[in-house]
């Protein structure tokens, strides 16, 4: 049985205590930090630049995991990269040369993925997926946490899941956007590799618990 991968989304962290929040989940048995960027033009919010994720690199040793919910990533994430990211993912719905991105990330010796809105179908992806490290399907709209699962999206993660299997390729599914442990099970059934969980964790008296629920929900 292959390990799920949790990535605690530090969104619905407490921001006052961001370090300690993150050592917390550390302790708890987080695989990955999940960083979400948003920058107000993409999406209707704002939260994270680099700097932040510059200050919390010093915390912790855990796989950063960012997020670019941002209209030019070509213009940002090589600060993220500085800042300490070891994966970066951006939208596929932006307006930019994705190809020509994701070799450039790949470059700067960090792994490259791509997200896909609730709208979006998986086919729109599919030429793209020899040179990605990673899809995200988004289970829910972007912009904000705390947001209700999406079960019509679990179609496109068992689509994903046949398409890398039949054509072997070395990719991995995250799945974002209302994951529990009962969310989070459909998610695996369905063929995913990485959970992301904001709400759920963040808002358990136990977060190790909370993780292990949703890892080990099969
Ligand atoms: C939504 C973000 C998600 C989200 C996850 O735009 O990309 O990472 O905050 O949080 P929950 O688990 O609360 O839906
Ligand atoms: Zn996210």
């Amino acid at each position: 049985m292959k390990k799920i991968l949790v990535a605690p989304s530090i969104l619905s962290a407490d921001f006052s205590n961001l370090g300690e929040d993150i050592k917390m989940i550390g302790d708890a048995g987080a695989d990955w930090v999940h960083i979400d960027v948003m920058d107000g033009h993409f999406v209707p919010n704002i939260t994270i630049g680099p700097v932040v994720v510059k200050s919390v690199r010093k915390v912790t040793d855990l796989f950063f995991d960012v997020h670019l919910m941002i209209k030019e990533p070509e213009k940002y994430w090589k600060e993220f990269q500085k800042a300490g990211a070891d994966l970066i993912t951006f939208h596929n719905e932006i307006e930019a040369d994705k190809k020509r991105l994701i070799k450039d990330i790949k470059n700067a010796a960090i792994k490259a993925g791509i997200s896909i809105k609730p709208k979006t179908p998986v086919s729109e992806i599919k030429e793209l997926l020899p040179h990605l490290d990673l899809v995200l399907i988004m289970t829910v709209e972007p912009g904000f946490g705390g947001q209700s699962f999406m079960p019509d999206m679990l179609p496109k993660i068992t689509e994903l899941r046949k398409t890398i299997d039949e054509n072997k390729l070395d990719c991995l599914i995250e799945v974002d956007g209302g994951i529990n442990a009962q969310t989070g099970l459909q998610c695996i059934n369905a063929g995913a590799d990485v959970l992301v969980s904001g709400n759920y964790i963040f808002s358990s008296p136990n977060a190790k618990q909370a993780i292990d629920l949703i890892r080990n929900c099969k």
